[in-house]
């Protein structure tokens, strides 16, 4: 893993090590954490469902198993700081992780619907958010202040949001939420709250930092210092894109055919269509082999057998989605001061010699 910071524990695997893989093994799906791992005795944890309901409950992980169905969703988390690195080049970004091309992952999770909890709870009328609050505490947060997010309400009881206890049939590790996370399909990691502790229905969106201040998609020239709550555009959904996973960016490879794998993640919505590939710096493009469509909320890989010849080349990809639309094609046409939400063209080079 590049461990960007220790702690907080912040890595992201070599994206080698995504490649060719739909579930992401737990070794190398990345970790992204605000503050310290806090330490949770499962046995004493209790989850509180608050705020507009008709019935607060509070349910013990055993109470959570056995009064609800269990439910397993594959799905994608993608960090809205993902290739922040390429973002840096345009612009400096300071006081944020130079975030390359790992900070998404796919697991199989497997928990209880939080729709089927709110059911259980019985959401009052103006329950139009649902927030997640969690223990660690963020100094980076002004002020410091535990984690939290939330979703809009219609969302929280879509079906597909989870409240997981384990990933990829292993029991959710510590760093990853242990002993529950919630799992927000298709939208930006942040708000798929680990080390859950409270479940709050209300009328208006959190108003912790991380929803209120950070994760929100500022204009170039805002200064995201002085911004205040409410500033930006609040990121949910994740936005069509497209990245290339193998070989690594910079390799050198033989001349000619060489395999290029990635892939195509489109948050919910709008699926992926149409995966092209490149090797010509966008003059001409070829469409890569793209896996079926075998889970709505998780990405789509795809590979590419492209054919160089001796020198230096530039590989590019880039997605279509199902209303034919594709993503910008460079870092600097998405340029913003907290640097979120990369979604440019896929880029690689290689050195092409014998
Ligand atoms: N939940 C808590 N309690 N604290 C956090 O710092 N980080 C969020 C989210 N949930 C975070 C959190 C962010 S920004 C992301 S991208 C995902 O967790 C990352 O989940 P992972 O570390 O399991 O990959």
């Amino acid at each position: 893993m590049l461990v960007h910071e220790e702690e907080p524990f912040n890595a992201e695997p070599p994206t080698g090590a995504l490649a060719g893989r739909f579930l992401t093994p737990l070794d190398a799906f990345y970790s992204r954490n605000h503050g310290p791992v806090p330490r949770i005795d499962a046995a004493a944890w209790r989850l509180e469902v608050d705020g507009l309901v008709e019935r607060r409950l509070r349910l013990s992980l055993e109470e959570l198993r056995s009064r609800f169905p269990e439910r397993e969703v594959v799905a994608t988390l993608q960090c809205a700081g993902n290739r922040r690195a390429e973002l840096i080049e345009v612009r400096d970004i300071p006081g944020e992780d130079p975030w390359r091309s790992g900070a998404v992952s796919t697991a199989r999770w497997t928990g209880v619907s939080l729709a089927d909890v709110l059911a259980g709870a019985g959401l009052r009328p103006g329950a139009a958010h649902v927030s997640f609050t969690a223990p660690d505490v963020a100094r980076e947060a002004d002020p410091p202040q535990p984690y939290g997010g939330s979703i809009p309400a219609a969302k929280a009881v879509a079906g597909e949001v989870l409240l997981a206890w384990a990933m990829n049939g292993h029991p959710l590790p510590a760093v990853h939420g242990a002993p529950l996370r919630v799992v927000v399909p298709g939208w930006i990691g942040a708000r798929s709250v680990k080390w859950l502790e409270r479940v709050t229905a209300r009328a208006d969106p959190s108003g912790n930092y991380f929803q209120a201040v950070a994760y929100r998609m500022s204009p170039p020239g805002a200064d995201p210092s002085r911004s205040g709550p409410g500033t930006g555009i609040p990121l949910g959904p994740v936005a069509l894109t497209c990245d290339i996973l193998s070989p690594e960016d910079g390799s050198r490879v033989p001349p000619g055919p060489t395999e290029i794998t990635g892939y195509a993640f489109a948050g919910g919505g709008h699926g992926v269509a149409r995966v092209d590939v490149s090797s010509d710096a966008g003059r001409t493009w070829s469409q890569a082999e793209l896996d079926a469509p075998a889970h709505p909320w998780a990405w789509r890989l795809w590979r590419a057998v492209v054919v160089l010849s001796e020198g230096e080349a530039d590989v590019l990809a880039r997605a279509w989605d199902t209303a034919g639309a594709t993503h910008p094609e460079t870092p600097a046409a998405l340029w913003n001061p907290k640097g979120y939400g990369n979604t440019s063209w896929g880029r690689l080079h290689l050195t092409c010699r014998r």
